[in-house]
């Protein structure tokens, strides 16, 4: 199953909710969270890791073959995540358009292997990540419920439909809308809510060492709410998310 994840508007949680989810995945699943967002990778500066194996490697191999060897491209975060982390700052948009070509049918292909999620960061429909959601099973617009943020998503939801047979809406934080509201204005389906939680958020950031019990804390509970939801439509035949063949 292919997971793009991605926002209109401000930093409203993207990464933190694509690390969430993979974290809190229903097992046997073990996702890999992919950086492809243009403006450059967060992953790799807050958990100290080196480049590479990162998405430039993926990049390099896909264009001659499968990706079949995680080591060669992936990291695991000391929480148990695996992720391909982008660079960090503008290069970042150059590597994931030389993904544009390969990368879209190579990423299905892994995620008939195990969920991939991909985090697009920011997206509009020029975006180089857009070419992803060709081959997307789902698409995940994360955003706060405040009018600003729903009204961009008003906006650009439309094209984003267009390439990608199942559109959601997560809603993060706090603001004057509530999910039932937001979900009628946009005619979109809110697949969850994710609540304010800035300690839940350093640990997935790497800025606060993970004690006991911490995977019962907020943002932790409602990504395990939803990432059961997802991993549950990807095998239930009347589900919104038709997973692609
Ligand atoms: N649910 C949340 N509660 C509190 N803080 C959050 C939450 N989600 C993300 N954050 C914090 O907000 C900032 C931006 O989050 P990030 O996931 O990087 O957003 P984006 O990928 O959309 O730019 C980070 O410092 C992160 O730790
Ligand atoms: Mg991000």
């Amino acid at each position: 199953m292919l997971i793009v994840l991605g926002s209109v508007k401000g930093s409203p949680g993207v990464t933190t909710l694509s690390v969430a989810l993979a974290c809190r995945w229903p097992a046997p699943g073990m996702p890999l969270v992919v950086e492809l967002d243009p403006a450059g990778g967060d992953l790799g500066s807050r958990w100290h890791l080196h480049d590479e194996p990162g998405l430039r490697n993926m990049v390099a191999t896909a264009r001659y073959g499968p990706l079949t060897q995680p080591a060669e491209w992936s990291q695991r975060l000391p929480i148990g995540v695996d992720v391909v982390v982008a660079p960090a700052g503008q290069t970042a948009a150059y590597t994931v358009a030389a993904f544009g070509a390969a990368g879209p049918a190579a990423v299905r292909r892994l995620a008939a292997t195990r969920p991939v999620l991909a985090d697009v960061g920011r997206l509009d429909p020029g975006s180089p990540a857009a070419a992803f959601l060709d081959k997307a099973d789902l698409l995940l617009m994360l955003t706060r419920p405040q009018l600003e943020d729903v009204r961009h998503l008003m906006v650009v939801l439309p094209a984003l439909a267009e390439r990608c047979p199942s559109v959601q809406l997560v809603v993060s934080g706090a603001g004057p809308y509530d999910a039932v509201e937001i979900a009628g204005y946009l005619e979109t389906e809110v697949a969850g809510t994710i609540s304010h939680d800035p300690t839940g958020a350093d640990v997935l950031a790497g800025r606060r060492r993970p004690v006991m019990g911490w995977t019962r804390r907020r943002l932790l509970t409602a990504a395990r709410t939803l990432a059961v939801a997802l991993a549950s439509a990807a095998t239930e035949p009347a589900s919104a998310v038709q997973v692609r063949a």
